[in-house]
């Protein structure tokens, strides 16, 4: 049994779509695979970039996640290898990909046809082992693909566009827990709510002109957008200096926009550079990052 999963970049609101603001993102492929057989007892799941094995009862939240998966579909033995093509923990859909992943080939396995719904019921279940509450659009990319604006609760919205988006994708290195970031801005909104909410609502608005301009096929007013965005998360504590760098590196380079993608406090920048994506790929790498292009919504 076999089964894939996208991963995604959020091109404009992480954020303010927990607090039901609108976001604009898309699925990278390939996101992740999962291959299921029956074990030999138990369950085990090996994540092949990583070589590391993990079991429900073995104090992980990966086994706890893997462990909630399979008593929802009453597997009580599975062997299940992961293959993930994307940096993991880098704001890139890594984790919602792998639930979405293990879930589908663990109900072939269960002898089970699901639906995207039931699969995206299911991958909520495993994201909120990693992550106390997510708004759902890294599921939701995980399973459907495409490029939309996803609303908390309503679901995406798929854009009518040309062709796939490609984007200049950038690690850090850094890494923070997406839980900390989430909560992070919980706090700031509870120390200063009328700030935080303005800087939340406005994060909307350039959410749906960003929306806008990318249908139009304006990359120039989609990048503006971008760093439009980029400053409001910077407000909200969320980016980094080494973010910020990447960013800085982008646009001099000729990049239109570029910002953070995902949780923040490092993982992936990404920026929208059409045809000068070797210079910005050229100028990340004199900070010592190899990055790659990305074709957003294939
Ligand atoms: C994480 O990919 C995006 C956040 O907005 C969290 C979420 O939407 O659940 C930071």
């Amino acid at each position: 049994m076999s089964a894939t999963a996208h991963g995604k970049v959020i091109l404009l609101g992480e954020h303010a779509v927990v607090y039901g603001q609108p976001c604009l993102a898309g699925s990278l492929h390939p996101g992740a695979s999962c291959d299921a057989e029956h074990g030999p007892g138990g369950v085990r799941l090996h994540v092949v970039p990583w070589d590391r094995s993990f079991t429900p009862d073995d104090g992980s939240e990966i086994g706890r996640a893997v462990g909630g998966l399979c008593a929802a579909l009453g597997v009580s033995d599975a062997a299940l290898t992961l293959t993930l093509s994307l940096p993991g923990g880098g704001g890139v859909g890594s984790s919602a990909a792998m639930g979405v992943a293990c879930a589908r080939a663990l109900a072939e396995l269960a002898g089970r046809s699901l639906d995207d719904h039931a699969v995206m019921e299911l991958a909520l279940g495993w994201e909120r082992v990693f992550h106390g509450n997510p708004s759902g659009v890294d599921h939701t990319l995980a399973a459907l693909g495409g490029v939309g604006v996803f609303v908390r609760g309503e679901g995406l919205r798929r854009l009518r566009l040309r062709g796939p988006v490609p984007l200049c994708l950038g690690d850090t290195g850094e890494r923070s827990a997406t839980r900390a970031m989430v909560e992070g801005v919980a706090v700031l909104r509870t120390r200063n709510p009328a700030m935080t909410d303005r800087t939340l609502d406005a994060i909307g608005v350039v959410v749906r002109n960003g929306a806008l301009a990318l249908e139009a096929g304006d990359a120039k007013g989609l990048g503006d957008f971008m760093n439009l965005n980029q400053n409001l998360l910077a407000s909200l504590l969320v980016s980094t200096e080494r973010i910020e760098d990447l960013c800085a590196a982008a646009r001099d380079a000729g990049a239109y926009g570029a910002k953070l993608t995902g949780g923040g406090g490092g993982g992936c920048v990404i920026a929208l550079a059409p045809g000068r994506e070797d210079a910005v790929l050229a100028a990340w790498k004199t900070l010592g990052v190899d990055g790659r292009v990305v074709q957003v919504g294939r």
